[in-house]
């Protein structure tokens, strides 16, 4: 059940199972790891916030599903979800994680050896889903783009889209392996006994992300390549 928050939560609590929270409370100097315990208002008045307005910030963060049938839509509008939702909460999310990392290990790297390893398979991760991203922005959506605008034949100087979709379906299965491992690494992101609030609004925040690129992953594979390659099947 996703957590719905109140002025009564405690915020340690707001902080794992809302990942983006984080930085809103670094933001604004609430005390969310070793103050966890602290309802949200406790926390705020302590930091001098408005109780109301933090809640309010906390409450936009917590995402829509997506419900829209995108086997429909315009491939534009597709094209547009994708960079809009999934691209631009990654390049949110990966600094946010990297930097969460980076102070459990220096933390508890002794004790928990796996977040070293963790942190690995997150540089490799990470390190390839940027690229990847900008791949998608600048090559691979404009030329789709154009497909759709203008028709296949139109375009088709500008070279055929299965080339570089073919690449981002190797990508996309690989990126999907190191999430299977980090997964396993963390012991399916259930944080050990003695984990504090960072610890735990790591483990949630990457399993948040394992699941929006999952989304995101199928959107591209199962929606939009297909749809791009039904339209050149069309055109033949
Ligand atoms: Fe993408
Ligand atoms: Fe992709």
């Amino acid at each position: 059940m996703p957590l719905v928050p109140t002025l009564d939560t405690p915020i340690g609590e707001i902080a794992a199972a809302i990942p983006a929270s984080v930085t809103v409370f670094e933001r604004l100097r609430l005390d969310f790891c070793c103050g966890g315990s602290k309802n949200l208002e406790d926390a705020a008045r302590r930091a001098g916030q408005d109780p109301a307005a933090v809640l309010g910030e906390i409450q936009g963060l917590t995402r829509e599903p997506d419900a829209r049938d995108w086997t429909e839509a315009e491939l534009g509008e597709l094209l547009d979800h994708i960079i809009s939702t999934h691209h631009l909460y990654l390049k949110e999310a990966m600094p946010r994680l990297w930097s969460l990392a980076a102070k459990v290990s220096e933390v508890h790297g002794e004790r928990h050896p796996e977040i070293r390893e963790l942190r690995r398979e997150m540089s490799g991760l990470f390190g390839e889903l940027e690229p990847h991203m900008m791949k998608e922005e600048q090559i691979l959506f404009p030329l789709i783009r154009a497909i759709a605008d203008q028709g296949w034949e139109a375009t088709a100087a500008q070279g055929s889209p299965e080339a570089p979709m073919r690449v981002m379906e190797m990508e996309h299965e690989n990126a999907g392996k190191v999430l299977k491992r980090m997964r396993q690494l963390a012991g399916d992101y259930r944080p050990p006994e003695d984990a504090c609030a960072t610890f735990r609004a790591l483990y949630s925040g990457l399993e948040e992300m394992e699941q929006d690129v999952h989304r995101h992953i199928h959107l591209e594979n199962n929606i939009l390549h297909p749809r791009v390659r039904d339209l050149g099947a069309k055109t033949v």
